[in-house]
């Protein structure tokens, strides 16, 4: 058995988000990033697509030798991870795992209501796959919980647009509708990896006693206590601190806009997948 890194995945730049936490949280691992930017979003598409892009993306990790890798993106998580785990994985992999970040995500959210009211912010994608209000039930059944698709937020955020007055608009318009939906929500949930850019956005459009959740922090405490629990996956991952970037598009421009993600400069590679 050859020690390798930990896979971390998004369509594009959002999953930075989650790399940075998990990097703060857990710096001796090596890990490999893969954004698939060339084919994103990935949040407007259908089930089928983002199934075979994610699994496509999955199996480039598991080529990379990487024994886990983490779906650092919700639409992914929410419409193609069931399906990797349970029907691709014991065919091509049996022995390496695939993690998503909505599971760790909906075991922790009820905790931090007291109106237990919860609305969710995501992709259309994820909001039509119902995954956020099915998980939370069986964690927390009596959390109310409410979402808002949010279709601009990714392409006004990759586009650099997210601190002009259309993006204010947007934001305000789609946190309107959720606090329409349930006007006792006490918590918010980011539940899309590119949101963290703009959470001052959304925590300034929202009334002040709101708390607005994102992942990363969540994610990473779900890892370490994973890697904890399963020595038996956490002795195949490398331990030299190494960090590795690669995207399916323009490897310059994944720099230029990585770093705002991941909060200090990137080096990416491109690779064709
Ligand atoms: N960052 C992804 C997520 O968490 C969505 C981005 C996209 O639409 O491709 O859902």
């Amino acid at each position: 058995m050859k020690q390798a890194p930990i896979g971390v995945f998004d369509s594009g730049y959002g999953g930075l988000t989650i790399l940075k936490e998990l990097v703060n949280r857990l710096p001796q691992y090596d890990y490999i990033y893969l954004g698939d930017n060339a084919r994103a979003p990935y949040g407007t598409r259908s089930f089928d697509t983002v199934y075979h892009y994610t699994l496509d993306c999955v199996k480039w990790f598991f080529e990379q030798g990487c024994h886990l890798v983490i779906l650092a993106c919700n639409t992914a998580s929410a419409k193609a991870l069931r399906t990797i785990q349970q029907n691709d994985l014991p065919k091509i992999a049996p022995d390496k795992r695939v993690l998503g970040v909505i599971r760790p995500t909906t075991e922790t959210i009820g905790r931090f209501s007291e109106t237990k009211s919860v609305g969710i912010l995501a992709t259309s994608g994820t909001v039509a796959s119902q995954s956020y209000p099915i998980e939370i039930s069986k964690f927390f059944p009596d959390v109310k919980v409410y979402q808002e698709a949010c279709p601009l937020l990714v392409p006004l955020i990759e586009n650099n647009e997210a601190d002009n007055s259309g993006a204010d608009y947007f934001v305000k318009k789609y946190t309107g509708n959720l606090l329409k939906k349930g006007s006792d929500i006490d918590v918010v949930l980011l539940g899309c990896t590119h949101y963290p850019l703009i959470k001052k956005l959304i925590q300034d459009s929202l009334p002040s006693g709101i708390k607005i959740i994102s992942q990363g922090e969540i994610v990473a405490e779900s890892l370490a206590d994973y890697l904890a629990r399963h020595p038996e996956i956490e002795e195949k991952c490398s331990k030299t601190g190494s960090r590795q970037f690669f995207t399916t598009d323009s490897a310059v421009d994944f720099d230029n806009h990585g770093t705002q993600f991941f909060g200090e400069p990137v080096q990416s590679r491109h690779v064709d997948i």
